[in-house]
């Protein structure tokens, strides 16, 4: 799976490259992270990706041809049939089954916007998808690219230690995931359920879909 990622700070990006199991699939090269820096297509000394807002208003709205350069860019790395999304409080919501569609993709281009957004022209012309990472609004695309990057990540095959820990995972299917115990057995008075402690494996299966399912239900 290949992303590249348009952003002013792809520094950011390290608290996801760094650690865990997406920092290992980097690593391995399951997955591959490229950056591409707005900046490097923006004119005059100080580089400036982002402008004052014609209408007036507050705050700045990021440039479309830097923007574009930087598109055209990543298309030309990946391939001009690449998708480009740009994540934007205003988008569809991202959910689980779009971490699928992604990965069957194979190739992504994420355009992080800051500011006040993205002048419209570039988002009407050059963004096959809008998407948002939830009801709220956050300073930059930076955390919502991270979230689908990790997300469609895991599902790499090979990226999780246990390919198990995706079948039963929530959002996966119809229902949520079951309760998880571990040591100690005891822990301030309240104990694992016995069940779990029988070596009865059809039992704990039963078990388990049993509490998934009274866990969806509340
Ligand atoms: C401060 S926000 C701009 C919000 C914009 N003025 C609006 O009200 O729709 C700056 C950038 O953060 C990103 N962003 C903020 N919230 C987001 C969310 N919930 N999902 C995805 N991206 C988000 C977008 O890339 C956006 O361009």
């Amino acid at each position: 799976m290949q992303f590249v990622i348009i952003t002013i700070f792809p520094e950011m990006f390290t608290a996801l490259i760094d650690f865990g199991v997406i920092g290992r699939a980097v690593k391995t090269e399951k997955i591959i992270l490229e950056f591409i820096n707005p900046r490097d297509f923006a004119e005059g000394h100080y580089r400036r990706v982002d402008e004052r807002p014609y209408g007036g208003g507050p705050g700045m709205v990021m440039m479309a041809e830097p923007l574009y350069q930087a598109i055209h860019a990543a298309k030309e790395h990946l391939g001009h049939d690449a998708q480009v999304i740009y994540l934007s409080p205003q988008g569809k919501t991202f959910k689980q089954q779009d971490a699928q569609t992604f990965l069957n993709m194979e190739k992504l281009i994420l355009l992080c916007g800051r500011y006040e957004g993205v002048d419209q022209r570039l988002l009407d012309q050059h963004i096959d998808l809008e998407l948002s990472v939830g009801d709220f609004v956050v300073s930059g695309g930076e955390l919502p690219a991270m979230l689908v990057v990790d997300a469609v990540a895991r599902l790499v095959p090979g990226v999780l230690h246990d390919e198990n820990s995706k079948v039963f995972e929530t959002h996966q299917g119809e229902f949520v995931d079951y309760p998880h115990y571990t040591t100690p057995r005891v822990w301030q008075g309240i104990s694992v359920p016995e069940i779990l402690l029988s070596g009865d494996h059809q039992g704990i299966a039963a078990w388990r879909q049993a509490e998934a399912e009274r866990r969806t239900r509340k």
